[in-house]
């Protein structure tokens, strides 16, 4: 017999969505509260950090001659620039605030403990990822902010034990801020650590789905009330 089809079912029978659905979906979760919505909230945030941050690469020039103007040009003159860029800016420290609280959620409730061990080590090394970004995108206005907090940033970098004045040259590409570094920081922040966050992030969720989101913990009177029940 020959079914009609309509366009949903077509795609259906060959990309076989409905399992994505029904694993993503429309599965069973225990009952949890708000402080379970910070990772999502914080993967809302990052996507628009991405897209705006797309969008910002289109007037934005690295150079220290031009990246001052260009931010200006940016906010002043281009449709809706103020913005993208205000979007991208604010976004920046709302995603570290949230960054930390998921994982304060998570250890609160215990939740990095067995067998959530690897989602909480993708969880690290995502937080050194987003505060990576957070400081390489802090030098592109190329300001006198931005240019002194690099200075003391890389100068704490210098200080660590044995590897210190190697990292600092690294992160400079020189012995001061200049021309290299605001290249430098801008590789890393619009391909390097934007390509390490999709790296760690797409495990991170695959976990998340994989093993469910854990219960709220309850104290063992608690536990054995719920079961006479
Ligand atoms: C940009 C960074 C991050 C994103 C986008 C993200 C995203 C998520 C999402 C969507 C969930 C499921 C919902 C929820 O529990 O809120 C989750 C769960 C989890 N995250 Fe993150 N996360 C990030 C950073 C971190 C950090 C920094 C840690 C810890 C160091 C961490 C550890 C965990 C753990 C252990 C779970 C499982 C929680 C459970 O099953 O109850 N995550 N993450």
């Amino acid at each position: 017999m020959e079914e009609k089809q309509n366009w949903l079912q077509w795609t259906a029978d060959r990309i076989g969505w409905e399992a994505i659905d029904k694993a993503m979906l429309t599965r069973k979760i225990p009952k949890v509260n708000w402080a379970y919505t910070l990772g999502s909230t914080t993967l809302f945030v990052a996507i628009i950090q991405l897209v705006t941050g797309m969008f910002l690469t289109m007037y934005y020039s690295p150079s220290p001659d031009h990246a001052y103007d260009s931010i200006n040009y940016i906010m002043n003159d281009v449709t809706l620039g103020w913005l993208i860029r205000g979007l991208h800016h604010w976004g920046a420290s709302v995603m570290v605030i949230l960054v930390f609280l998921h994982m304060w959620r998570v250890f609160y409730y215990g939740a990095y403990k067995y067998p959530r061990e690897l989602t909480w080590i993708l969880g690290v090394l995502l937080l050194v990822t987003v505060l990576a970004l957070g400081f390489t995108g802090y030098l592109l206005p190329f300001d006198q902010k931005s240019y002194f907090a690099t200075r003391v940033g890389t100068s704490m970098a210098g200080v660590v034990p044995l590897i210190g004045p190697f990292l600092k040259r690294v992160l400079l590409a020189g012995e001061d801020v200049g021309t290299l570094t605001l290249a430098r920081f801008y590789g890393l922040h619009i391909w390097i650590l934007p390509a390490l966050f999709v790296l760690f992030v797409v495990p991170h969720l695959y976990l998340v789905f994989r093993i469910g989101i854990s219960a709220p913990p309850v104290l063992e009177e608690e536990d054995e009330e719920g079961e006479e029940a």
